[in-house]
């Protein structure tokens, strides 16, 4: 019952991999299967997901297409828009993790606006088998594809790593007739990221792009793995009869493609969210719990922060307010107060920067541009926040003011990062999308 938002992916985007597929596999284009998996947003939660803290998330009508047939026996054969060279393997090789650098963490993952060598971007469909085998799933039947990421867009900072491993996943599931639930393919792809790729991240990411429901909020409880989808009061239909939104999302690109060399890394910060659990929980006799801050009381914390470093407590006062903010914005979200649910993203970007300390300065203008912007609501980092886009709510009828007026302001502070831009759009306007899904044959299978 998903409702089609945005226009995305439109009929002659799926015709063309339809097409392209049946050139490289020689098969019918009626054949070919596909698989939509979105990008997605954190409005709120951000970094507390691999601390079993509670997050929030939904997805955008851009993201990951992959087009294949199931292949006759169980070879591999993958092509790419954005890639140079062909992939090739087979279902029933045994897949080992890859190892990746403790200190670079998310700067490793890839990145669809440039071209990969073959060993790189194989790495999601390898690591799709390894974490498959590992469940004790032993396929037989390979897949033929091609995998295209949204057009122009930098997607970094919309996941688009997990909208790749779920892609590749929902695919060999399919052509082996395997019926996975969606915890259980987030499980799956938290072991592509965390033992195949080893990115110490958490599972919000895949959560947002198995769970979500247009117009919806999904709450995710990364401890417990409790989600809901929080519905909004009220969802009107617009002029064309598809349910309209009051709100659109922005996406401002900063033009940053390389973390900078003086960003701490993403694993980096997730070691130090653990060494104050650590501290907090020898301090208050539960030192037999996981060091992870969702195991500590918050008022634990308050009694024992004092035997923290100084960044130990700003990283867990990140944790514990961002809990916070996101119950309070479900509460917003499900009452339809945009006004303070805006308020909270913000907050939550001000704790990204001051708490959790993974900005850069552009990142940190285009944010404070953002909130100057017309009818903006509130505004974020999007994802990890070392390098790649700012999110924000903006009132509907504003959005397109609000881009011009970020473009414009951007420019004016960072004049080489935004000519960098020019393949892409500097700000793009979005609509909230639905989950992940496989499809086949007819467009209208999409409702
Ligand atoms: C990346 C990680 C997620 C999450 C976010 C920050 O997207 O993959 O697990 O930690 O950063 O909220």
């Amino acid at each position: 019952m998903g409702v089609f938002s945005g226009h995305w992916p439109s009929e002659s985007e799926l015709d063309k991999i339809r097409n392209k597929v049946a050139e490289l596999s020689g098969r019918d284009a009626q054949e070919v299967r596909l698989v939509i998996s979105p990008y997605r947003i954190c409005p709120l939660g951000a970094h507390i997901d691999h601390q079993g803290g509670s997050v929030s998330a939904m997805t955008i009508n851009k993201g990951i297409l992959l087009g294949f047939v199931p292949s006759n026996d169980s070879q591999v054969t993958l092509q790419s828009a954005q890639f140079e060279g062909e992939v090739l393997f087979r279902v029933d090789e045994v897949q080992l993790p890859k190892h990746m650098s403790e200190t670079n963490g998310l700067t490793e993952q890839i990145d669809l606006s440039t071209p990969q060598e073959e060993c790189k971007w194989g790495n999601y469909a390898r690591g799709a088998i390894y974490a498959l085998q590992s469940r004790g799933n032993h396929l037989k039947t390979g897949i033929t594809g091609f995998i295209c990421g949204s057009e122009g867009l930098d997607s970094s900072g919309l996941s688009s790593s997990a909208a790749v491993g779920v892609a590749y996943l929902l695919a060999f599931e399919s052509a082996n007739d395997l019926v996975v639930c969606p915890t259980e393919n987030i499980e799956y792809d938290r072991l592509i990221e965390n033992e195949y790729l080893g990115l110490k991240n958490g599972i919000l990411d895949q959560s947002a792009i198995l769970l979500s429901s247009y117009g919806c909020l999904t709450f995710m409880n990364c401890k417990t793995i409790e989600h809901k989808l929080i519905h909004p009061p009220e969802v009107q239909n617009n002029h064309e009869g598809e349910r309209g939104n009051a709100y659109k999302i922005l996406l401002a690109f900063s033009g940053l493609k390389q973390a900078l060399t003086t960003s701490p890394g993403y694993n980096r910060r997730v070691v130090e969210c653990q060494e104050a659990a650590k501290v907090l929980l020898q301090a208050s006799g539960n030192e037999e719990l996981e060091p992870v801050l969702s195991n500590v009381k918050p008022e634990d914390f308050e009694v024992h922060k004092s035997k923290l470093e100084a960044n130990l407590v700003k990283r867990a006062e990140h944790y514990f307010s961002e809990n916070e903010r996101v119950l309070k914005g479900l509460d917003a979200w499900a009452s339809g107060n945009l006004k303070e649910f805006g308020d909270l993203i913000t907050a939550s970007g001000l704790s990204s920067i001051q708490n959790y300390e993974c900005g850069c300065e552009p990142l940190i203008q285009l944010y404070e541009v953002l909130l100057r912007a017309p009818g903006v609501l509130g505004a974020r980092f999007s994802g990890a926040g070392f390098r790649g886009c700012c999110l924000a709510f903006v009132e509907a009828d504003r959005a397109e003011e609000a881009a011009s007026f970020v473009k414009n302001e951007y420019f004016k502070l960072q004049p080489n990062l935004a000519s960098h831009l020019n393949q892409g759009p500097a700000v793009l306007i979005c609509d909230a999308s639905d989950s992940a899904r496989v499809i086949s044959n007819t467009f209208s299978q999409l409702d």
